[in-house]
């Protein structure tokens, strides 16, 4: 470092430090300045944060949908913490500790079917990552090398490595790092209410075997989806369209990839999404919610189909990172699966998810707001000029609204929540699954005048 600053800064210096020093992902950092400070946050607890002015903040996103359990939960650090004085670090590069043995077992106890094999990575876009090689080199293994490509949905972020990001399909991330890893091609998602041209919500599934046709299905390596798509603002399935998915990656020998980074440990109610709709995928990525980020990790979890290859004398998956299965992790993803268990979290969610809903349907009547999606906790609206023709905001306005407006805003009256526009203009909120009925009015509270003043300064009419 060229300049002499310590790491004991002064709350006053930190925000100096940060805007000579710190590169915050996906942030335009020639926008700080004396007016547009970086938000430093500085102590959790529950559903809430502190910033480093002391001020307290409802976290309605859980971290960017990650503290599923909430703030502050001594006995998670605790683990981590006695983890670190028994065995701080060893690699899963061919040896085993206990933690990653035992928590590998109670993952494929929860997880649905024949997901019995865990692999672990440190975060979800490397499970994603080894998701999707580990599909290429399972049909290298299986006789059929050509299959290679990756079928995943418009507008759907699956992560930034360059496999990954090949199955994201949002073309502003794509753009600057072409060209990406081939293969990574792409079909319409579940937006419900900007469906394609004349097209039903029971065609939607039937997209992926046009593609697979198109593609040849001799090179298709896997489909991959999230279970409800985060991207683009919480856009859940129609009725039957995994089981119908399901069966064409059947028909076709196609692996099916659940993407539950997000919506797996309680988000939507059960502990992995497939679970709440139904269906039987051959691959779940997670993380996240997995230690509920006191300790980074992430996971890919196959079947036992999609092992056996592998499982053959002189095969490896040849694939990993050096901190995956981290002992320290690994501990604190026990004590917080343990949360979930002692605490009933899902019991909860299933019974809260209705509250969280009711507050969200009752936005309805704000001009803005064009519709209202989601499942568990995990909902969003969608911002909308003109309700009637559904007319979206153009490049110009969307930023006025969304970076402008409503980032700041929302987040100055205390509510942290995602106002985004990789698809058309969304806020949303996916809270810590310890969120009570009460506090979703704390929500509310905020939210609709923030929205109801929106709307005026756009000149919306209800
Ligand atoms: C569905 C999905 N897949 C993959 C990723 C990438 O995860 P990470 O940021 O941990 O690499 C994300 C991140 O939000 C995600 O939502």
């Amino acid at each position: 470092m060229a300049t002499t600053e310590s790491s004991t800064a002064t709350a006053t210096d930190l925000q100096d430090l940060a805007r000579r020093h710190l590169w915050l992902h996906f942030s335009r950092m020639g926008g700080y300045d004396d007016q547009h400070e970086i938000p430093i946050i500085t102590r959790g607890e529950g559903c809430y944060v502190w910033d480093d002015k002391g001020n307290k903040y409802f976290d309605g996103l859980s971290a960017l949908f990650c503290v599923n359990i909430g703030h502050g939960r001594h006995e998670v650090a605790q683990a981590g913490a006695d983890q670190a004085k028994e065995l701080e670090f060893v690699t899963n590069w061919s040896y085993a500790h206990p933690q990653a043995i035992t928590l590998a077992a109670r993952i494929a106890n929860l997880a649905p079917g024949d997901l019995n094999r865990v692999f672990f990575t440190s975060g979800g876009g490397e499970a994603v990552e080894t998701a999707i090689k580990a599909s290429r080199q399972f049909w290298k293994l299986s006789g059929k090398p050509n299959k290679t490509k990756i079928i995943a949905r418009e507008v759907a972020y699956h992560g930034t490595t360059m496999g990954a990001l090949s199955a994201t399909g949002i073309t502003d991330l794509r753009q600057p790092f072409e060209p990406l890893m081939p293969g990574g091609t792409h079909v319409p998602n579940t937006n419900l209410y900007r469906l394609p041209y004349q097209m039903r919500p029971e065609d939607l599934a039937e997209t992926v075997k046009d593609k697979i046709e198109f593609e040849g299905p001799d090179t298709v390596a896997a489909v991959i989806m999230e279970p409800v798509q985060n991207a683009g603002g919480c856009f859940t399935p129609p009725d039957g369209y995994f089981q119908r998915v399901r069966e064409i990656c059947d028909e076709y020998d196609v692996l099916m990839i659940s993407d539950e980074v997000i919506c797996s440990w309680g988000r939507l109610g059960e502990f992995f999404g497939c679970q709440r709709l139904g269906y039987q995928p051959d691959i779940i990525t997670t993380a996240k919610g997995i230690t509920s980020a006191y300790a980074p990790m992430g996971a890919m979890i196959a079947s036992d189909r999609v092992f056996e290859p592998f499982s053959q004398d002189h095969t490896s998956f040849l694939h990993g990172y050096t901190f995956a299965g981290h002992p320290i992790a690994c501990a604190v993803a026990h004590a917080n699966i343990d949360v979930f268990e002692n605490d009933g979290l899902l019991d909860h969610v299933k019974a809260t998810e209705p509250v969280f809903r009711d507050m969200m349907e009752s936005l309805r009547d704000i001009p803005i707001v064009g519709d209202v999606r989601g499942m568990g906790f995990f909902q969003a609206v969608e911002l909308v000029k003109d309700r009637e023709t559904k007319a979206s905001f153009d490049e110009e306005e969307s930023e006025w609204l969304l970076r402008g407006f409503l980032s700041g805003e929302l987040y100055r009256r205390g509510l942290i929540c995602r106002a985004d526009d990789r698809g058309d203009p969304v806020i949303q909120l996916a809270p810590p699954l310890i969120t009570t009925a009460e506090q979703f009015g704390e929500i509310h509270d905020v939210l609709r005048p923030v929205l109801e003043e929106a709307s005026r300064r756009l000149g919306l009419k209800a």
